[in-house]
């Protein structure tokens, strides 16, 4: 009983974190947080999710500002996806930082030819946010680096950290402290006003 109200409420009051403290999350807290993400399912139980870990401030700024200077060369078109319009108009600007300098950049890489990639990526990071706020950190998926991965650049850059040729990057998660005075993220859950269900009786 106490168990489900527990995971329910996890879940309910789990929301985006887009401002981080510098306060470093610990190794056990990180440890928590990738393991949740390893326990997700995968399709035909693949496991072939392949987390790419990023703490290091000079690897973070470089993948920031790549991801900026890629951006700003595009342009907006009437069918570009409100998100990825809003970041190139942001890069163009100059200043863009997808990541906000999260303390933890995390990319959710899956092989490129598996039908299932984006779908186990999607389940990695789902368990990762749930697990994040249960231990009071902030997180948020950041898909900034999906809309680049075919990026001849970017793919260079992917490479150096990790990346195997055969992978490509599907998702992506901040993570750290809010930038809050209690350092709490906030936890106030929004409307459900979509996301129907139908009953079939
Ligand atoms: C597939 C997906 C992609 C997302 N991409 C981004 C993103 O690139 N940048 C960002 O700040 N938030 C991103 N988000 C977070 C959503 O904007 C956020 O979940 C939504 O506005 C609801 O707010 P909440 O997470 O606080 O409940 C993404 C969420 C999902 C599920």
């Amino acid at each position: 009983m106490e168990k489900k109200e527990t995971v329910f409420e996890t879940i309910k009051t789990r929301r985006s974190t887009r401002n981080y403290s510098d306060r470093e999350v610990s190794k056990e807290d990180l440890d928590m947080v990738l393991e949740a993400g390893r326990f997700a399912p995968s399709g035909g139980n693949n496991q072939t999710t392949h987390l790419l870990v990023i703490t290091s401030q000079e690897i973070k700024e470089k993948i920031a500002k790549l991801a900026e200077k890629l951006f700003s060369g595009m342009e907006v078109m009437p069918d570009t996806y409100k998100s990825m319009a809003s970041a190139i108009l942001s890069s163009k600007k100059g200043g863009y930082n997808f990541h906000r300098n999260a303390p933890v950049l995390i990319l959710t890489a899956n092989k490129k030819t598996y039908s299932n990639n984006i779908a186990d990526c999607s389940c990695v990071l789902e368990n990762m946010m749930i697990m994040a706020n249960a231990l009071d950190l902030g997180s948020c998926w950041v898909n900034q680096i999906k809309w680049l991965n075919e990026e001849p650049e970017m793919l260079e850059l992917l490479y150096g950290i990790g990346l195997r040729e055969d992978e490509r990057v599907y998702g992506g998660l901040t993570l750290g402290y809010a930038d809050t005075p209690d350092g709490l993220p906030s936890r106030n859950p929004l409307e459900r006003k979509g996301n129907e269900v139908t009953f079939v009786i």
